[in-house]
């Protein structure tokens, strides 16, 4: 592959010029190592305006025609799920490394069959999955790696609020799954980041909003084979008073005391003696990012931050392909628990 001028300046396409893909167009800017060289988006406005607002000289409608055209050292995949298959499986025919929005497959079966097309090919399968790069999650999730608290017994992992996320993503309202395929696999993901693989997993789901198709509450109980047992909670049904939009908010209980972080980052650690710490881990937010959701922005660019490291190293990003699928699945898994009243083993990976 060419790199241009510079051997260690990665060249990239951007496919999927919407609503989030901003946010990874804002952060490649941010960072060094890495350009977007091209953009691709069906409809040609949406080429154009990314073309015009990030200068970026290259812009397709077709995806076939942008691997024809560029000699691409990775795509970053910003389309929604029903396009990713065809998509992966381009990059992967034209051996480029894939970065890949989640959900990144609409089944288990599709994720297995892009996952081995990907290794077939020589080239790498990232899941864009940012909510446990966001910087108070990651600071947790070193505390509990570190034993800070002992082995968790108990987790919680909390997202609820009422804000419109129909306004900019009206897809989001005509979808028959909703809530834990578009949100509810963060949250998941990040109780795997905690606690390891699950098990086991039960789930109830509720629609309380009547101008939408799909759930928008979920609550679902997870057995880690590690041993912890995690409430995973969302939704966007929630009339908050301070509506902690779009915060996470974790809880976690072992023998050696409680960690909590709380609404606007504040974290807060009580060990058995009565020692009690708090302090706010309010990350540094992008020159660029915007409130509300300036916490997910951030995890963005630590994201692509990670990958770009990882890609340099020639070593698999977190959120690999493999990995992902285990996060997929307990997706999955709460539809099936849901649906059946059962307690549901979740597929894993390989
Ligand atoms: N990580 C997060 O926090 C987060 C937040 C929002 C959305 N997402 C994910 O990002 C993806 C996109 O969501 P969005 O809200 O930006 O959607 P969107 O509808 O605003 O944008 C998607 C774009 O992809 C284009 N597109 C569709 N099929 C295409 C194809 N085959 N080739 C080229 N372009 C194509 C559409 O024209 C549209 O411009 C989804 O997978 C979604 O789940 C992630």
């Amino acid at each position: 592959m060419s790199n241009g001028s510079d051997k260690n300046l990665l060249n990239g396409a951007l496919i999927g010029c919407g609503f989030f893909a901003r946010n990874q167009m804002q952060a490649w800017h941010d960072l060094e190592g890495a350009r977007i060289v091209a953009v691709c988006d069906r409809a040609s406005a949406n080429v154009a305006a990314f073309q015009q607002d990030f200068g970026i000289d290259q812009g397709f409608t077709d995806a076939e025609a942008l691997f024809e055209a560029c000699a691409l050292d990775f795509v970053d995949i910003a389309a929604p799920t029903p396009a990713h298959a065809e998509l992966v499986e381009a990059a992967a025919r034209h051996g480029v490394d894939v970065i890949c929005q989640k959900p990144f497959a609409g089944s288990l079966e599709a994720a297995r069959r892009l996952i081995e097309l990907c290794s077939t090919q020589g080239v790498s399968l990232t899941i864009h999955e940012n909510f446990r790069w966001q910087s108070a999650i990651r600071e947790v999730v070193g505390l509990v790696a570190d034993g800070v608290v002992g082995k968790p017994f108990f987790g919680r992992v909390s997202y609820r609020s009422g804000f419109d996320v129909f306004a900019n993503q009206p897809y989001l309202a005509e979808l028959p799954r909703f809530i834990i395929q578009d949100l509810g696999i963060h949250v998941l993901d990040i109780a795997r980041a905690l606690f390891g693989d699950v098990g086991r997993l039960s789930c109830e789901t509720a629609r309380i909003n009547p101008d939408i198709k799909g759930e928008d509450t979920a609550t679902m109980l997870l057995r880690h084979t590690a041993g912890t047992t995690c409430v995973v909670d969302c939704s966007y049904a929630s009339i908050l008073a301070d509506d902690p939009f779009p915060q996470s908010l974790l809880e976690i209980e072992g023998p050696g005391g409680t960690i909590r972080l709380q609404q606007d980052f504040l974290l807060e650690l009580h060990q058995p003696d009565g020692t009690r710490e708090c302090r706010t881990v309010a990350p540094d937010w992008p020159a660029w990012s915007r409130q509300p959701w300036a916490v997910i922005q951030e995890s963005v660019v630590s994201f692509q931050r990670d990958w770009l490291a990882c890609r340099r190293a020639g070593h698999p990003a977190a959120t690999h392909g493999a990995d992902n699928f285990n996060t997929l699945s307990l997706v999955e898994a709460a539809y099936r628990a849901a649906e059946t009243g059962q307690t549901v083993v979740p597929e894993r990976w390989p």
